[in-house]
């Protein structure tokens, strides 16, 4: 099952509004996901906790170095995506995790200057790369971007990073006001009141766009995963 990371050592980059954005819209395409929290902030496991369960989600809190690999083979027969939240600081589990992750996905600010935290990540990756030759595909992903940013300010900071290899997400996650409520709502964007929530249906595109587009690079075990009369079949042959 493959384990999708967001990294990035800066707090406040938008590693956990992704995780939430991309772990509900593979839920909705109904995959089995288990979000592992690495957060002692507990932001996502709170969301669980604040809403009614949300079909198809775990979460497991409090996951440590000493912990993830138990925690994952434990899940692993009832999850079709694992989603790594790591902590805002550099955290010791930040080698281990990249290291066991099929991709990682760095969110970097869109329009900010300090990009240090994604740096960071970045140097780390290039390091396994360089010195023990584990290549983990990874990608940026420009989060918090204003809905009014130009496309040709987005094409600038696209083309500073491509200069320097690393892909680039086409979809940014947009800034929205959605993106914040969900927090507080404990639920996905489709529970949300359209009537409540400003641009709802533009944040429910860009949260499927992002998602269609991550998917595009992790091979989507579900897909392959037996139908239930499929089982059905493969159980009675046994
Ligand atoms: N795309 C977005 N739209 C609106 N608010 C956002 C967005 N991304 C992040 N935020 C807000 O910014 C703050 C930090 O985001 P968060 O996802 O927690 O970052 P991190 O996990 O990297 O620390 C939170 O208050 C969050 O609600
Ligand atoms: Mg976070």
């Amino acid at each position: 099952m493959p384990v999708i990371t967001f990294a990035n050592t800066k707090g406040g980059a938008g590693k956990t509004t992704a995780v939430l954005l991309l772990s509900t819209e593979l839920a909705r395409q109904g995959n089995r996901v288990t979000i592992l929290d690495a957060d002692p902030q507990r932001w996502i496991s709170r969301w669980h906790e604040t809403g009614d369960a949300t079909a198809n989600i775990t979460v497991v809190p409090y996951v440590t170095l000493a912990t993830i690999q138990t925690v994952i083979a434990q899940h692993r027969p009832r999850t079709d995506y694992f989603i790594l939240d790591l902590p805002g600081a550099s955290s010791p589990l930040l080698a281990t995790a990249i290291g066991m992750s099929d991709h990682v996905l760095i969110p970097i600010q869109g329009c900010a200057m300090d990009a240090k935290g994604g740096a960071q990540v970045l140097e780390l990756l290039k390091y396994l790369e360089d010195k023990a030759n584990i290549r983990i595909p990874h990608s940026v992903v420009l989060s918090r971007v204003n809905s009014m940013v130009t496309t040709r300010a987005l094409q600038a900071v696209k083309s500073l990073l491509a200069a320097r290899s690393v892909r680039v997400l086409d979809t940014p996650i947009i800034e929205r006001a959605a993106y914040r409520d969900l927090f507080d709502y404990g639920c996905s964007l489709y529970e949300m009141d359209a009537t409540r929530v400003s641009n709802l249906d533009r944040a429910k595109e860009n949260a499927e766009a992002f998602a269609n587009e991550v998917l595009g690079y992790v091979p989507n075990r579900a897909a392959t995963r037996p139908s239930l009369s499929q089982r059905d079949v493969l159980r009675s042959a046994a």
